[in-house]
């Protein structure tokens, strides 16, 4: 069998063309979408993931800026921060980078953030919402890989999508946004007895579990299509997934690469939920 590769990097490419000409369009009635990232202390890969936001906005012609603050920032300077962007009718979109620092409580900070600046999607209002089915900021990572799935045309409703992973940004979100689109879902994790007998029924295989290569050609049924969330750093300094790629090639329908598969997507669907959100207070 000869699987499709899911190029995220073309995908996103085509999106951010179409959102340049929505911009450009917005900007001639006057609204400017901007977003606002606020990035803490020095992470690496942090600050890569930040510039990566910064210059896909640029390139879409979305104005953006990053407040960096220093890991000593405390809980309430935070929040006294977030609070003045929900005030500025000029900031459409709010973004705080995570992991935050120890000191600082994460929900607190996802809790403090405007619903309606959560180009996110974390809040709980937001998450409620997408749980519910109605129209709101999607989380980035889950939003790229229905639209993956959805520009690919896979099939989704019946079929039996199984998430290797629960955390609330990718695996929980995922199998929602799944089973909005009437997949049959289930969820696996670290704890999960016997995971080949829920991998190997799977029809669409979301891997976001953060461990290189960990799916590997045993886990599938034949023709699955895979999607691969992880992004590991190997000891060459080059990035790989959660599959093994070229192990399971020759069994699957469709797969994502890494890199240039659900990363780019991450990002031009916070673009997307900018303009979102832009819109929404043009109304
Ligand atoms: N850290 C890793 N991924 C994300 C993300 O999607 N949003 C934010 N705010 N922080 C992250």
């Amino acid at each position: 069998m000869s699987a499709t590769i899911i190029n995220g990097k073309e995908l996103a490419h085509k999106l951010k063309a179409e959102m340049s000409k929505e911009v450009a369009q917005m900007k001639a009635n006057g609204i400017v979408p901007h977003l606002t990232v606020i990035l803490i202390g020095d992470n690496p890969a942090s600050k890569s993931y930040v510039n990566g936001k910064r210059k896909a906005s640029t390139e879409t012609g979305i104005s953006s800026e990053v407040i960096e603050l220093p890991v000593s920032t405390t809980e309430s300077e935070l929040l006294k921060q977030i609070d003045q962007l929900n005030n500025d009718e000029a900031v459409h979109g709010i973004l705080v980078q995570l992991p935050l620092p120890d000191h600082i409580d994460e929900q607190h900070i996802i809790e403090a953030i405007s619903p309606e600046k959560d180009v996110d999607g974390f809040h709980p209002v937001n998450i409620g919402r997408m749980m519910t089915g109605q129209d709101t900021f999607l989380p980035c990572t889950p939003f790229g890989i229905l639209t993956m799935l959805k520009s690919f045309d896979v099939e989704i409703e019946g079929k039996h999508a199984v998430i290797v992973g629960r955390s609330n940004i990718v695996g929980k979100p995922v199998g929602q946004l799944l089973l909005n689109e009437n997949a049959t879902v289930t969820y696996c994790h670290s704890r999960t007895e016997s995971l080949l007998d829920y991998t190997r029924s799977a029809d669409i295989l979301i891997a976001a579990i953060g461990k290189p290569h960990f799916i590997k050609a045993e886990h599938l049924k034949k023709g699955a299509v895979v999607i691969d969330v992880g992004i590991n750093r190997q000891e060459d300094g080059k990035l790989t997934g959660d599959v093994d790629f070229d192990g399971v090639l020759d069994k699957v329908s469709y797969i994502t690469p890494v890199p240039r598969g659900v990363g780019p997507m991450t990002i031009t669907m916070l673009l997307k939920n900018t303009i979102k959100a832009a819109k929404g207070l043009a109304e």
